[in-house]
């Protein structure tokens, strides 16, 4: 059965037990208000190990003070529903306290390093700290043999992995390929915020994306000029950047370079902020 628990000393109760037992652990870190690209990441997660957690936890650390800290959609649980159904073995849903017991600016954090301050880092100052500081504590919680995450949070994924590499944590990471709805848009939590008219419109970053694609042959600037063209005459929707890294390193990659590449993208939709990226062949 599918055990939610609230503390950190149940859950290390739990996966202890199981561990002892000879049974390797998935672990898929979560903000709730899930959908099919989260329950994506717990098919890999069952795929890839014996027993699965699920961590459900609105971060406020790695949210600004203008952020949707307070609104982002809490859906415990039909959360916790749908992962019973998915053969999830323990949901850990903890309350702030339980987390940050000396509170949101009274404790230990993990600094991103420079790539944390760059795209979205460069959009939402202190985010990628607060996230890397909330993945490490749930790496230290649960323990996991591996921990799964989405390609859609692409710089995220990046931080995730350097994290891992610089600070020696025991841990293998997977990522699992962007689900899109059937026209392309990226699925996100944050897609409930969008009207009719905005979720029409909110199709310009995969479209962005894909003429981006469609010039990758020709080069860097041209990738560049079509991609940011798609953006040319949708009303509301406000581009915040469009850059092409190496995947390797999440630099911007220079005008000669030849070879796979990554394309990131973030734009408002009226006051949503959407982002996705894609792989592309360049040159
Ligand atoms: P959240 O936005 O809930 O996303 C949880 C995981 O689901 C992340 O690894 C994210 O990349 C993945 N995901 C979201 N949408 C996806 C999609 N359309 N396709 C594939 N994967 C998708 O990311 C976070 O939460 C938080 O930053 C967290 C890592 C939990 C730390 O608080």
């Amino acid at each position: 059965g599918t055990h939610t628990v609230t503390t950190i000393a149940e859950l290390r109760a739990l996966l202890d037990e199981r561990r002892a037992a000879g049974a390797s652990v998935a672990l898929v870190p979560t903000m709730g208000a899930l959908h099919d690209g989260h329950f994506a990441l717990v098919r890999r997660a069952r795929e890839l190990a014996d027993v699965v957690a699920v961590s459900i936890f609105v971060n406020p650390l790695q949210f600004g003070p203008d952020e949707d800290l307070e609104k982002y959609p809490r859906t415990l649980e039909a959360d916790v529903a749908a992962l019973a159904g998915l053969g999830v073995d323990a949901v850990f849903a903890p309350g702030f306290d339980e987390m940050y017991p000396r509170g949101a600016e009274g404790g230990t954090t993990v600094h991103a390093g420079p790539i944390g301050v760059r795209y979205d880092g460069a959009s939402r100052p202190g985010h990628f700290d607060g996230m890397l500081t909330v993945v490490a504590k749930l790496f230290n919680i649960a323990q996991p043999h591996v921990a799964v995450f989405g390609q859609k949070d692409g710089q995220q994924a990046f931080l995730v992995s350097r994290m891992v590499a610089d600070l020696d944590l025991p841990v293998r990471l997977d990522v699992v390929p962007t689900v899109r709805e059937s026209d392309g848009l990226a699925l996100s939590s944050r897609n409930r915020y969008l009207d009719p008219v905005q979720r029409k419109a909110a199709l310009v970053l995969v479209e962005s994306l894909r003429a981006a694609e469609a010039a990758a042959a020709d080069g860097l600037s041209e990738l560049l000029a079509e991609g940011v063209a798609a953006f040319g005459d949708h009303e509301g929707v406000n581009l915040d950047y469009f850059v092409v890294v190496d995947p390797d390193t999440f630099l911007p990659i220079a005008d000669d370079f030849r070879g796979r590449a990554l394309v990131l993208v973030a734009a408002y939709v009226g006051s949503t902020r959407l982002i996705d990226n894609a792989y592309v062949q360049v040159g």
